[in-house]
Formats: C-alpha cells, sequence, structure tokens
C-alpha cells in the first residue's frame, strides 16, 4: 500500500554519509544547548503553547493551527484530511516526492502540472486550471519551489486560491523553506481555501525536534488533528516543548542562518557562470539554500550521479526524484569551508572540464 518514497530513502541513505554535501536542504543543526534550558519532555500542556506560539508567529488564529510531526507529518494529515475516495491530487512538476506520494498511497490519482524552464518555473495560474480534472480536490505546490527555490507572490497565490475555490478546490501551500526569505509570513491568509505547512527544520535548523504544523480553516482542524492519532497515538510532548523554545528563538536562529550561509551564494553563481556552456539554471532569490541546475547536454544523469557518491565523495540531489534526470538539485546549506572543492569535484564527476 505504501510505496517507497525514493527521495527520501536515497536522501536518508547517503546526505551527511559523503565528505561533499551539494545536496542538504536545511541549514545546520542547531546544538540542543543553544535552545535553553532542557524542557520537561512529560509535559502535555506543551502541545497547546507550542500551537499558540506558531499562531503567534504567522498572525492566525490558534484555531487554525494544527501541531504536526514536521512538516511531512503536515502533508499526509493534508491529504488524508482533505481527499476523500475518489478524489484527485494535481501537483507541480518539478516535485518534492512527499507531496504527492502520500496521497497516492492513499489511493488517489495524482496529476501535474508543468513549471516550465521557458517561464522560469513560475506557478502559472492557467497551467494549474489546465490540469484540474472533476474530481481534483487538492492542489499542491512548494513555496519557495523545492527544487527550484523559486517564489510565487502573494498576488499569484491570491489569484489561484481564488480560482480553485470557485472550483470546491483547497490549495496546499508547503512553506518549509519560506522564513529566510520572508520571515512570518503564510499563504494561509491568501484565501479561505489555503491550507500550508513548515516546521522547524529548514530555516531554523531544528530538524531533530519534529515540530512542524499545519495551517487550515478552523472548522477543518480537529480532522486534520485526529491523523495524529492514527499515526503515533499520541506525539511526544517534549517535541512541542522543543518547539516552543525553537519558536521563541526564531528570530536569532534565522540570524543565525544568514551567518553561516553568507559568502556561499557568490561561489555557486561563479560555478555557474564558469560552467554556463553545459549547465543552466534559473537564478533563485539570494536568501535560497538550493537551486535547480539542467544539464544542456541532456540525458540520464544518475549513473555519473551515484558515481559521485561512491568514488568521489560527493552528493547532489538527483533530478530524477524531481521529475527531470537530466537535472539536479545544487544545495549550498553544506560546510562552506568546502563548498569550493566539492564544487570542483562535482564538476569533474560531470566531466564539465575547465570551464569558460
Ligand atoms: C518541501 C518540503 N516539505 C517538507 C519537508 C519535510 O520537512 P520536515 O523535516 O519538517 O518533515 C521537506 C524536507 O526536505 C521539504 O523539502
Amino acid at each position: 500500500v505504501f510505496p517507497p518514497i525514493e527521495y527520501l530513502d536515497f536522501a536518508h541513505r547517503w546526505y551527511g554519509q559523503v565528505r561533499f554535501d551539494l545536496a542538504t536542504s536545511g541549514i545546520a543543526q542547531v546544538a540542543p544547548g543553544a535552545l535553553g534550558e532542557p524542557p520537561r519532555i512529560d509535559d502535555y500542556t506543551a502541545r497547546t503553547r507550542f500551537r499558540d506560539a506558531v499562531a503567534e508567529r504567522y498572525g492566525v488564529d490558534a484555531g487554525e493551527v494544527v501541531p504536526s510531526m514536521g512538516a511531512s507529518g503536515a502533508l499526509f494529515a493534508a491529504q488524508a484530511t482533505w481527499l476523500s475516495p475518489g478524489d484527485r491530487l494535481l501537483v507541480e512538476s518539478p516535485s518534492y516526492e512527499p507531496l504527492w506520494r502520500s496521497a497516492q498511497a492513499l489511493g488517489h490519482p495524482v496529476d501535474r502540472f508543468e513549471r516550465a524552464h521557458g517561464t522560469r518555473f513560475a506557478l502559472d495560474v492557467d497551467a494549474v486550471l489546465a490540469g484540474l480534472k472533476p474530481q481534483t480536490r487538492v492542489v499542491a505546490v512548494t513555496n519557495p519551489h523545492n527544487p527550484t527555490g523559486v517564489v510565487t507572490d502573494d498576488a499569484t497565490l491570491r489569484d489561484l486560491a481564488r480560482a480553485l475555490e470557485e472550483r470546491n478546490v483547497v490549495l496546499l501551500v508547503d512553506e518549509v523553506y519560506m522564513e529566510l526569505g520572508q520571515p512570518r509570513s503564510t499563504a494561509r491568509r491568501l484565501g479561505s481555501n489555503v491550507i500550508t505547512c513548515s516546521s522547524a527544520t529548514k530555516c531554523l535548523g531544528a530538524g531533530y525536534v519534529r515540530a512542524g504544523w499545519l495551517l487550515c480553516p478552523p472548522e477543518r482542524a480537529d480532522d486534520a488533528a485526529r491523523v495524529e492519532r492514527y499515526v503515533t497515538g499520541q506525539a511526544p510532548p517534549g517535541s512541542w516543548a522543543l518547539g516552543e523554545k525553537v519558536l521563541a528563538r526564531a528570530d536569532a536562529l534565522l540570524q543565525r542562518a544568514e551567518t553561516i550561509q553568507r559568502g556561499k551564494r557568490t561561489k555557486i553563481d561563479r560555478f555557474l557562470e564558469q560552467h554556463a556552456e553545459t549547465l543552466e539554471w534559473v537564478p533563485p532569490p539570494a536568501t535560497g539554500l538550493f537551486g535547480w541546475v539542467r544539464d544542456r547536454r541532456g540525458g540520464d544523469l544518475m549513473p555519473r550521479l551515484e558515481r559521485g557518491i561512491t568514488e568521489h565523495g560527493v552528493v547532489v540531489a538527483p533530478g530524477s526524484f524531481f521529475g527531470d534526470p537530466s537535472a539536479f538539485r545544487l544545495g549550498w546549506a553544506g560546510d562552506g569551508e568546502k563548498l569550493e572543492a566539492a564544487l570542483q569535484i562535482l564538476a569533474q564527476v560531470l566531466e564539465l572540464g575547465a570551464g569558460s
């Protein structure tokens, strides 16, 4: 019933296991000690405080917040709640696999709409509407887009939400990478049919806490929260207690993230300029942690990328997991000290030559 989530299997196998990491998409983990006094992990009131902290940070009502085990838990809850038997999911392509896999695992047909290189991976309202079928009940997107890092503005999301509302369709926006570029913002406020998810993992650097959230209309929050009963019985209160501490320090953690990332993007830009004859990309905003790089020579890069891992100790996120085997997601959230060496080895693995 539950097919492999191939990208996550790959990520768990290799990320953090090789010398040169150009794949990881989240800020380096903050040490637990930096989150202050360890909280009581048996305090069952922490869930409510975490929920309230999320509500306050994003300017939504506490009744709209469903705490979840990571954004992953929120994605599952969203698809299990907003899709009924016979309903279809429409998802962006290229796409982050868990955005559609749980819908598929739950028995829902999945359709795709293109975010095309030619339109700089823009989220095109007409392309979404053209992809709808009468049974489509949820449209799933990421913002910033994983894997390209491209950001969709609020006006476009609002237009899309409005057009979908007329058709009784919910817009699910995974905004797990949003905080670095637009702190405290959420698409939840852009339409009554918009639901969003995020977590403390990517921008705040506290993935081990597993504190995430779904934001949704209050009248559906209990339905979405019920999913937790099925998958964990009750989520560990220590996660919410730590999540509360992470959110209390969110602005400082964003500052930390900025410091960690400083100077890396210049190196990435230089690399891509140097190899522009072979590699192309749409540069994401400066605050992004990754971009989507296509090899103009085409073909399936997977064999080379696998050799890169096993023979050269360098890993990127292969494009085949996102829907384009001739591309890869290049990330610069890994160790800054090793970034230039990692890029040189990648150039070797891809046989890019000296570049221009
Ligand atoms: C777009 C997107 N959503 C959700 C997640 C999962 O986040 P979490 O660690 O909060 O479960 C990831 C992780 O890579 C992601 O890229």
